[in-house]
């Protein structure tokens, strides 16, 4: 008896949280709110419910990247990303395909031939092609919108293109070559361009100058994704309302793919934690991150009309890649819910007026 009565308890109070409002109701008005999971999350029923609660969108964080779905010439490892499109098709939740191609995780084999020399420009377009066609093929039905092309612009200001294997081998060809190919394979999907540090003028300018070569070239290019790999410190108001006007004017649709705001300043380069590194969330980088996540909102919700999906990267505090990078160990903060996966005090700073 005792035991049936908890499971109706039970039942009763994942049917209340399933039932109360999360972002995706707040921001239904707005855009789709995504999270990017792994397969091993969706295991957790707390997470899991957290997720149907909260968001209506989701990216695989890792499993569908070129090395791990792709890890040998010709063997395909599927379960994982099959295991997080299932969780999306199940649920009704839109599933964003992460990503077809870039220079980092991708496979060693993919650039080299069985005796470890460097494959041409043709061999890599080719093998470039049959991949693509694989992976956003399968995917065809259940992705509606693909990041095609990852980081393929230099942080360097004298410099254009990230001088990538892809770009050594192909010069930028393989950038409109790889957008062709996923047109073809999956000709429903919308395609983007994604990077970080999309608000750098420089860099910015950048991205701009060569979605716009594209577009005039006729490659299918649908929209640009700003990752939004955000701090406490560095963009102020001004260069972010600067910068989403700029991308705004180009007309495209504009997805915040990978959004996160870091408790720290970013640094270059990998590093360990020094012994006498803080890493508690103290009451001052709250505060901090409450402004942040709040002006970030603000200028949002003001592109709405451009903005047609933002996407949190990864769930909640109590892990994020960011715990580990770019400095190994240190623990960060950067997200709306806690270890607890509590709502944090910037979660009803972000809300529509209307909805506070
Ligand atoms: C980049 C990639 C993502 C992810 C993050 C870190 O932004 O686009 O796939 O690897 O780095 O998790």
């Amino acid at each position: 008896m005792k035991k049936q009565l908890i499971h109706l308890f039970l039942m009763a109070a994942t049917l209340a949280s399933a039932q109360e409002k999360g972002l995706k109701d707040y921001f239904k008005d707005y855009f789709p709110v995504g999270v990017a999971v792994s397969p091993r999350l969706l295991e957790s029923a707390e997470e899991s419910n957290l997720i149907l609660r909260e968001f209506n969108s989701l990216t695989a964080e890792n499993v569908m990247k070129m090395g791990p779905i792709h890890p040998k010439p010709d063997a395909y490892n599927w379960g994982p990303a099959d295991k997080i499109v299932q969780f999306a098709r199940t649920n009704g939740l839109l599933m964003r395909g992460h990503t077809l191609c870039w220079h980092s995780q991708a496979p060693n084999w993919f650039f080299t031939d069985s005796l470890g020399k460097q494959v041409d420009k043709n061999t890599l377009l080719e093998r470039l092609r049959a991949h693509i066609f694989a992976v956003a093929g399968r995917y065809q039905s259940d992705v509606y919108a693909w990041d095609v092309v990852n980081e393929a612009i230099s942080d360097a200001e004298e410099e254009f293109y990230r001088p990538s294997l892809f770009y050594q081998i192909c010069g930028e060809e393989y950038i409109a070559k790889a957008f062709e190919f996923a047109h073809e394979a999956a000709p429903d999907a919308l395609l983007f361009y994604n990077d970080y540090n999309t608000e750098n003028p420089v860099k910015r300018e950048k991205i701009i100058k060569m979605v716009q070569e594209l577009r005039a070239k006729g490659v299918p290019i649908h929209g640009i994704g700003l990752q939004g790999h955000w701090s406490i410190y560095g963009l102020g108001k001004e260069r972010f309302l600067e910068s989403m006007a700029r991308y705004a004017s180009l007309g495209l649709k504009l997805h915040i793919t990978e959004l996160d705001v870091s408790v720290y300043p970013s640094e270059n380069g990998r590093r360990e934690k020094r012994p006498d590194e803080p890493d508690a969330f103290t009451p001052e980088m709250e505060a901090q991150q409450i402004e942040q996540y709040r002006m970030l909102f603000e200028v949002i919700r003001q592109y709405r009309d451009h903005i047609s999906s933002v996407t949190f990267w990864n769930l909640s505090d109590r892990s994020s890649w960011l715990d580990n990078f770019p400095v190994r160990g240190r623990k960060n903060y950067p997200l709306l819910f806690d270890q607890q996966l509590q709502r944090k005090k910037a979660y009803p700073v972000i809300l529509p007026a209307e909805q506070q």
